[in-house]
């Protein structure tokens, strides 16, 4: 019989990236789409937000891997909120809907309540603001300004339009915005929403790309 080919799994290779990432532990054994280096990228980002009062707003949690990540760098902060948005129905874009409907499944269809057991389990639940439902609607009542906006949500081009649309103007200025899976072999809509709204335009700063993942900053008025 074959070997199976020897992989490092996602436990090592955070840890291999240092020993200071031991709090995003619990990150590896909760279900989503996050990489080592996208996990990490997310949790120093909230950590060097400030310390009073900082508030984070994540579209699309699934059952919390980015959510723990985030909340982990706030943990410690003075009154911290990370804002979770998601209808927890397992709905999305049409190229994703089928493989949500299938992992949601595995947790009996119970995606609200694992998201929440999950940022129990890693000692986070307190910080975390849950606010069911699709993300468009919250964006009507939403006031607060933002210092870090993670979109995640339904990645078709013109929901992720919207959602920059809606909620990057809510981003205080040298405030982040964060989107994913903008380089993906299937969404187009990230990408697109990069390409024509961010990537050229003075008001945003310091983009980079980190695996799929692109981070920006609202530049100072
Ligand atoms: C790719 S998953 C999020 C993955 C998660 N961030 C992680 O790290 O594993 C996208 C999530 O967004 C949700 N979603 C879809 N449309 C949405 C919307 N309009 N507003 C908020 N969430 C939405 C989906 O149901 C799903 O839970």
């Amino acid at each position: 019989m074959a070997k199976k080919p020897w992989r490092i799994g996602t436990r090592a290779k955070l840890l291999l990236r240092g020993l200071r990432y031991k709090p995003l532990l619990p990150y590896a054994s909760i279900d989503g789409w996050l990489s080592v280096d996208e996990a990490i990228a997310l949790y120093e980002l909230s950590r060097g937000l400030p310390h009073e009062k900082p508030l984070a707003v994540e579209i699309g949690c699934w059952q919390g891997k980015s959510s723990v990540c985030l909340a982990r760098g706030l943990a410690g902060k003075f009154h911290p909120r990370l804002c979770c948005i998601d209808p927890f129905d397992a709905s999305g874009d049409d190229a994703s809907a089928p493989t949500y409907g299938q992992r949601a499944e595995q947790v009996g269809g119970a995606l609200r309540q694992t998201f929440e057991a999950n940022l129990r389990a890693a000692g986070l639940r307190e910080l975390i603001d849950v606010k069911p439902g699709y993300s468009h609607e919250h964006a009507q009542q939403w006031r607060e300004p933002i210092d870090l906006l993670f979109l995640d949500g339904d990645h078709s081009y013109d929901a992720v339009r919207q959602d920059f649309e809606d909620w990057a103007p809510r981003i205080r200025p040298g405030g982040y915005l964060v989107l994913h899976d903008v380089v993906h072999p299937v969404h187009q809509g990230p990408r697109r929403v990069v390409q024509e709204r961010i990537e050229a335009d003075r008001n945003w700063v310091d983009g980079r790309y980190v695996d799929s993942m692109y981070v920006t900053r609202k530049a100072m008025t």
